[in-house]
């Protein structure tokens, strides 16, 4: 399984990528919002260029099927790792799985997103999206089941040889990275502070503390002993 850093800050990125944790990064207007990134053409290529050859998720920013073909052809010409991100529908229900398959038959990724549903994975795969993501969190908040929905999703493109791969973003907790996990998403895509979380563990700390502290014991002994033999 895959990890994604699901954010647009260029410190966090790099601080996971230099651990070897990091396969590719997802953003989207939202986010880069949020981690004050006003510029996006700016930090998508930034980004790009830290993670290259990694995928860098970067997501259309309008309701109209023509200007997200253009956007899109836009953003994948920024680097050659831009997957651009096309939603399942527009704001007022257009399908948008003519400019998935457009999009893919000139050679860019999409990452089809906003998916709550198994039956928008069915239709993101049929129209030939490289990434299919599910937002296990935003599911969860309208009462539905995230690792059933994931499980399904990858047991469905598995059967049909689909080459879509499911990426489970909106992760709110360490458990839905272990929900995702055992549910068999290909990816999951998460936000930097939960895998701080993810490695932290009280027990751990504790455990190591006391092998440190042990370690430390057994030189003085030594230490001693050598003196004592000297004396
Ligand atoms: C990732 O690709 C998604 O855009 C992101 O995980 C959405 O997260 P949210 O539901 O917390 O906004």
């Amino acid at each position: 399984m895959e990890i994604f850093i699901d954010s647009a800050s260029i410190t966090e990125i790099e601080k996971w990528l230099k651990m070897g944790l990091v396969d590719g990064v997802t953003t989207n207007p939202s986010s880069m919002f949020k981690d004050g990134v006003y510029d996006a053409e700016a930090r998508a290529k930034e980004i790009a260029t830290l993670v290259n050859p990694r995928s860098v998720s970067v997501e259309v920013t309008t309701n109209n099927l023509d200007e997200m073909v253009t956007q899109a052809q836009k953003f994948a010409s920024w680097a050659s790792n831009i997957t651009v991100k096309i939603p399942q529908v527009t704001q007022d229900g257009t399908p948008c799985y003519g400019v998935i398959r457009q999009l893919e038959s000139k050679g860019i990724k999409v990452n089809a997103t906003v998916v709550l549903s198994l039956g928008q994975v069915i239709l993101s795969a049929k129209a030939g999206a490289t990434y299919i993501s599910i937002f296990a969190g935003r599911l969860a908040d309208e009462g539905g089941n995230a690792p059933e929905v994931i499980k399904n999703a990858a047991d469905w493109l598995e059967r049909w040889k689909y080459k879509s791969k499911i990426i489970v973003g909106s992760i709110r907790g360490v458990i839905d990275i272990q929900h995702a996990a055992i549910a068999g998403a290909h990816i999951v895509t998460v936000p930097p502070q939960l895998l701080g979380k993810m490695a932290d563990h009280k027990y751990t700390r504790d455990t190591v503390g006391q092998f440190v502290t042990d370690a430390k014991k057994a030189l003085e002994m030594m230490e001693e002993g050598k003196a004592n033999r000297n004396s």
